[in-house]
């Protein structure tokens, strides 16, 4: 025990448990902020920007400086501080669901000897879907709200400052940007600009014009530095240092690297989407199966030259990834009928001695109603309708497995499930055997060297198939918040 007494010791440890609770209690006086973090919240501007690839820390900061500035206590505002009266802030998230992940942050910085007054508190749900709204005692609020709402569900609120976590349309920047006139009051965005509901050409403009402070930080060691000098890390204890971020890199298609990694605005134009991961001598080989993998078979409704697409995939659930095998496609013309879709794709079946009931699942893009005038688009429906007429079902016999529609996107944005699966496939492929087409599937192997992406990509419908076969496992999981270290795609 050295020099120190008993009594020392006992004082000490009660220091350090005084110290342990007073931290309990104020959880923010005892945050460390990395530069770029710092530099947000010493921003006075009235419209700023923090842009950074995902898990830079963006939302953490924010919330941090919403919680300060609604207690008065900003250790980098003192202007804010001293503003008089109570103040009116508000948190948009894009819905509901995407709130719960940050309000579980903005609930844990909470001082919860400032609170008067908040809606009940459950640790899967957050605090409801009710515009929750968290009361300090000074009579200061923060509410919360959501993008779906719609930007007439805002009009009225007065407020000091909003802050926006994700990208949302001009149509909320302008509506909220008024609620804060009268007041003003501060507008802050936190994003990546990645899977917006339109494009963020407004955004990038207002950040040239210098509307909008533009806070732009790369990935690089520096953007996980704390002040002190030490790093980031992970829950594990990963330090988020080069070899992480190099790691971080290679999992992203190249198209996207700099947006999703950086934070940059726009899509890096390649040779191809999978140039950089596919090539013949790694991923096209002649593979022998043992009955036991998993039979998909993936449709897509083109809106192109081929307007039928089937790719029949074995999927191997044994390895820890699972592995995908390409077995063969089949590809109908624009003008096929859906009876000759249903009969083609029975015969690819057949070739490898298999029947619609060996499939065990069939997943079909959504029904396209789109184009004006245009009544030539096929859907799952009239194709089951032809399958079960080809196999001679009876009246009251459902096609077994049914076809499935994929999951996209919500609302007007599908592009958020197109870069998913893209980029399933692209770590598939970085996986040595992951991922194996058999070279009779020569349209493919073409698609995957030359497939850029894009609506009008004439290597499209291949790719989409394949994506639609694989739906399963590259959307399991999707509903839970993910909270692991790795990169999410929202
Ligand atoms: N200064 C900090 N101190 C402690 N933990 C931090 C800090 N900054 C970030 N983190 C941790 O890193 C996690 C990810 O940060 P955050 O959610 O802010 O990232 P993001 O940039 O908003 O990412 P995304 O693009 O995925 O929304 C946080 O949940 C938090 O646990
Ligand atoms: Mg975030």
């Amino acid at each position: 025990m050295g020099k120190m007494g008993r009594g020392g010791l006992v004082q000490a440890l009660q220091a350090v448990r005084q110290l342990q609770e007073h931290v309990e209690r104020h959880p923010l006086t005892y945050a460390r902020w990395t530069r770029a973090q710092s530099e947000y919240l010493s921003s006075t501007a009235r419209r700023k920007l923090l842009r950074m690839g995902n898990r830079g820390g963006k939302s953490f900061v924010a919330l941090a400086d919403v919680q300060m500035r609604a207690t008065k206590s900003h250790p980098c505002r003192p202007d804010w501080n001293s503003r008089r009266g109570p103040t009116h802030q508000w948190i948009i998230t894009v819905s509901w669901s995407q709130a719960v992940p940050l309000q579980r942050i903005f609930h844990s910085m909470i001082d919860w000897s400032r609170v008067v007054k908040s809606p009940n508190w459950d640790m899967a749900k957050g605090w409801g879907k009710d515009s929750p709204t968290i009361v300090y005692e000074d009579g200061s609020t923060v509410g919360w709200r959501t993008m779906r709402q719609g930007p007439l569900a805002h009009a009225g609120a007065e407020l000091d400052h909003i802050l926006i976590d994700e990208p949302c349309a001009i149509e909320h920047y302008r509506e909220l940007e008024r609620r804060v006139v009268t007041r003003a009051g501060d507008l802050s965005l936190a994003l990546t600009p990645v899977n917006a509901p339109g494009p963020l050409d407004w955004l990038r403009d207002l950040c040239a014009e210098k509307v909008v402070l533009d806070l732009h930080y790369p990935m690089t060691e520096e953007l996980f530095r704390y002040e002190d000098g030490s790093l980031r890390r992970l829950p594990d204890g990963t330090p988020m240092d080069a070899a992480w971020i190099e790691e971080q890199a290679r999992s992203v298609p190249m198209i996207w690297r700099d947006i999703v990694i950086n934070g940059g605005w726009d899509e890096i134009v390649t040779d191809g989407a999978f140039t950089e991961v596919f090539s013949k001598s790694n991923h096209v080989a002649d593979f022998k199966l043992d009955g036991k993998e998993i039979l998909c078979l993936g449709i897509d409704h083109g809106t192109q030259a081929f307007t039928e697409t089937a790719v029949l995939l074995a999927v191997d659930e044994r390895p820890e990834y699972p592995q995908v095998y390409v077995i063969d496609l089949v590809e109908a013309p624009e003008n096929s009928s859906p009876s000759e879709d249903a009969k083609a794709i029975l015969k690819m079946l057949r070739r490898h001695g298999l029947k619609w009931g060996n499939l065990n699942r069939v997943t079909g893009d959504i029904a396209h109603y789109g184009g004006r005038g245009k009544f030539n688009r096929k859907s799952n429906q009239e194709l089951a309708y032809e399958l079960t007429r080809e196999m001679r079902l009876s009246r009251n016999q459902a096609l077994s497995p049914p076809i499935r529609t994929a999951k996209t996107g919500k609302g007007a944005s599908p592009r958020g499930s197109v870069r998913r699966g893209i980029t399933w496939i692209h770590r598939a492929l970085l996986r040595e055997g992951q991922f194996t087409i058999h070279p009779r599937c020569s349209s493919l192997i073409e698609a995957m060297e030359k497939y850029r992406g894009g609506s009008t990509d004439p290597h499209g419908h291949l790719v989409d198939a394949i994506r639609y076969g694989l739906d399963f496992y590259i959307n399991r999981g999707q509903r839970r918040n993910v909270t692991t270290p790795t990169i999410v795609f929202r």
